[in-house]
């Protein structure tokens, strides 16, 4: 393709599969992008194999990951740790690494330094912050960088408090224009991608018809370019009631909890391990364990009888 990138061994690779050009290009195309949350090596290896086009590596973490109740209390160095196991597992999907909160918010410059922290040290292939026309400045400084930015409007976590809990952005005409200038604005800034939230379909649909860029919705309809989800939310790990906009693909978590409980009892009766989950032909024979077996008895015997 003419365009080489170096693996982790130094290798020089063909670009990925997944880029900024070829994501535009499916846009075009009207292909369809996918995307999922991810926090680990195997579980990146295993969605990139799948074919999932964009792997983002959310500050959700936060939730998923760590149990808080929000995305808040997550660090640039949480994100970092969890960002470069990710980016180790794909070798075509493009990963985007969250930007936490307070990591990008107070000035241009902290942007840019924070955004080229993540990208040099966690081999990830872009950053993701929030918010609309108020972030420009932050989406300009870090693109002039070249690093790819994606940006995130609607309901956006890092600001919950201040919408009063995670509610759908975008309604009435005041809203869908607001929501739509963010929009527009984050693509004139630079950014590759757009993130809409908990918007309503047919306002995600226009959004995503007006914008050369790509949007990514998550509760904002079949019209956006792509969708992503949490990954634990799919897969039906996730614990109590979920959005309204997820999907479970499967029950992963009850079949984990069945696993889990058949080792505890397996365990505990003795059922593992079987013969073939032993060393048993590297086993001394009888006759040398029975020897050894004496001679550490005899001196314990001893101390053992003068007490
Ligand atoms: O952090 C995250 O997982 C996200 C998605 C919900 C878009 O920002």
């Amino acid at each position: 393709r003419g365009v080489y990138e170096r693996d982790t061994k130094g290798r020089i690779e063909p670009m990925k599969q997944n880029n900024v050009v070829t994501l535009a290009a499916m846009k075009a195309r009207g292909e369809k992008i996918s995307q999922l949350t991810c926090y680990d090596y195997s579980t990146a290896r295993l969605m990139d194999q799948a074919g999932i086009n964009m792997i983002l590596v959310g500050d959700s973490l936060g939730m998923t990951m760590q149990g808080y109740s929000d995305t808040l209390p997550v660090t640039l160095e949480e994100m970092i740790l969890y960002g470069r196991s990710v980016a180790r597992g794909c070798r075509n999907a493009f990963v985007v690494l969250d930007m936490p909160f307070m990591s990008y918010q107070v000035s241009p410059e902290q942007a840019l330094a924070n955004a080229g922290r993540m990208m040099k040290e966690t081999g990830v292939d872009g950053v993701k912050l929030e918010g609309g026309e108020g972030i420009c400045p932050q989406i300009r400084a870090i693109t002039a960088a070249g690093i790819p930015v994606c940006a995130h409007v609607g309901m956006t976590p890092q600001s919950y408090h201040a919408f009063g809990g995670f509610t759908v952005q975008g309604k009435g005409e005041a809203g869908a224009a607001r929501l739509l200038k963010d929009a527009l604005a984050v693509q004139e800034a630079g950014a590759f991608a757009v993130v809409l939230e908990c918007v309503p379909p047919k306002l995600a649909a226009l959004i995503s018809r007006k914008l050369d860029i790509i949007t990514i919705g998550i509760g904002a309809g079949g019209g956006c370019d792509g969708q992503v989800l949490v990954y634990q939310d799919m897969l039906g790990i996730t614990e109590g009631q979920t959005p309204k906009f997820v999907k479970a693909f499967a029950q992963v978590g009850q079949q984990m909890m069945e696993a889990f409980q058949a080792y505890d009892s397996q365990v505990k009766s003795g059922v593992f391990p079987a013969p073939a989950q032993t060393y048993a032909k590297s086993d001394c024979g009888d006759e040398v364990l029975n020897r050894l077996d004496e001679s550490q008895s005899a001196p314990l015997l001893s101390v053992c009888s003068t007490q």
